[in-house]
């Protein structure tokens, strides 16, 4: 049970960790591509304090979480990490997005790890086009790292793709077919305003009706009942079993049914991607004053005061919409 329950009645079960800010590419949703003002490394949090953290989020009743970034696999020590969550007393579901490029190395010793399945962001097929949205050559990274995931046993993988106007709107079917051949679940995700090049424009946007009328043409698309908390609405293809996700963040909120709390790799504990308030756990964690007892007690209280103080929704539709004053890599997708 989570003692995790906002103002509106929403309990938050599932922790999403950036574990650094940097990323081995520049997809223009997220970052300008010369895009330099990263954390300095001593604000990142340690893996001990990541482990703290976690450990207490898992006793006031998180009992999933996802490992982000930036790119989560720049972090070194990332397959220590995945070893010391599911090691914890109340280890949670576990699981990783990714761009993908150091999968190849890394899928191995991950599903090693305990690592059961992988989110992997691909947003095109045709390596000129990566090379466009990302400023980076590395297409052939990515699909080497997909089969070396498939090969650890890493299940599902999830591809998360973002469309986006005059770049790869027409991808769509493409990448679906694509998905199916290949054995990988694919979701849509609407581009939301996060960039820190203000980018994105609701006039020209991709919605999630676009994407299904694409993939109508193509596929007969048919609802999955029980959606949850799943931000993802699922459709069958063609009868099922396959399914396609699409997430319309933006034009069909899910803000009422969110089950969702965000940490920063500089440590600060953050209710929505949109927030515009954190709550510093960084400062708790390095103080010396404090017993480990002390530091337990007022993380978790931390968390419970940040819970309580979730709005009921993004407000991105809203005329007087503020982006937050991260981008995206920092927040932690
Ligand atoms: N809008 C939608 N999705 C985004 N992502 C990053 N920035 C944005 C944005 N502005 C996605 C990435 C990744 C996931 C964690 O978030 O593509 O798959
Ligand atoms: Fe890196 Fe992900 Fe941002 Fe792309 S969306 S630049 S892969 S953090």
């Amino acid at each position: 049970m989570s003692t995790l329950i906002d103002t509106y009645g929403r309990s938050h079960r599932d922790l999403r960790v950036s574990l650094t800010d940097r990323c081995s590419l520049r997809c223009t949703y997220c970052m300008p591509h010369d895009f330099a003002a990263w954390l300095p490394s001593e604000k990142l949090l340690r893996t001990d304090e990541l482990l703290t953290v976690i450990e207490v989020a898992t006793s006031a009743g998180i009992d999933e979480v996802r490992l982000t970034g930036g790119e989560p696999l720049l972090r070194p020590d990332i397959a220590d990490i995945v070893t010391r969550i599911n090691a914890l007393p109340k280890a949670p579901k576990l699981s990783l997005t990714t761009n993908g490029l150091r999968l190849a190395e890394l899928a191995g010793p991950l599903a090693d790890a305990g690592l059961m399945r992988v989110n992997v962001s691909l947003d095109t097929l045709n390596r000129e086009r990566f090379k466009m949205l990302t400023f980076r050559d590395r297409i052939g990274d990515v699909f080497k790292g997909l089969s070396a995931a498939r090969e650890a046993g890493l299940f599902p993988i999830k591809i998360n793709s973002v469309l986006m106007p005059a770049v790869n709107e027409d991808e769509a079917p493409a990448l679906l077919r694509w998905a199916l051949a290949q054995g990988f679940s694919l979701r849509f995700i609407e581009q939301m305003p996060l960039d820190a090049g203000g980018i994105w424009n609701r006039s020209t946007m991709v919605t999630a009706d676009d994407i299904f009328a694409a993939l109508s043409t193509n596929y007969a698309l048919t609802p999955v009942p029980a959606r949850g908390s799943a931000p993802a609405e699922e459709f069958y293809i063609n009868g099922g079993p396959e399914t396609v996700g699409i997430i319309a963040s933006v034009t069909r909120p899910f803000c009422g049914s969110c089950d969702r709390l965000r940490l920063t790799s500089d440590g600060q504990l953050r209710s929505c991607l949109f927030s515009h308030e954190e709550m510093d756990l960084r400062r708790v964690l390095r103080n010396k004053e404090l017993s480990k007892e002390e530091i337990h007690q007022e993380i978790a209280d931390r968390f419970h005061k940040t819970v309580l103080g979730k709005l009921p929704g993004h407000g991105i539709n809203d005329l007087n919409f503020i982006q937050p004053f991260r981008p995206m890599s920092a927040i932690g997708g």
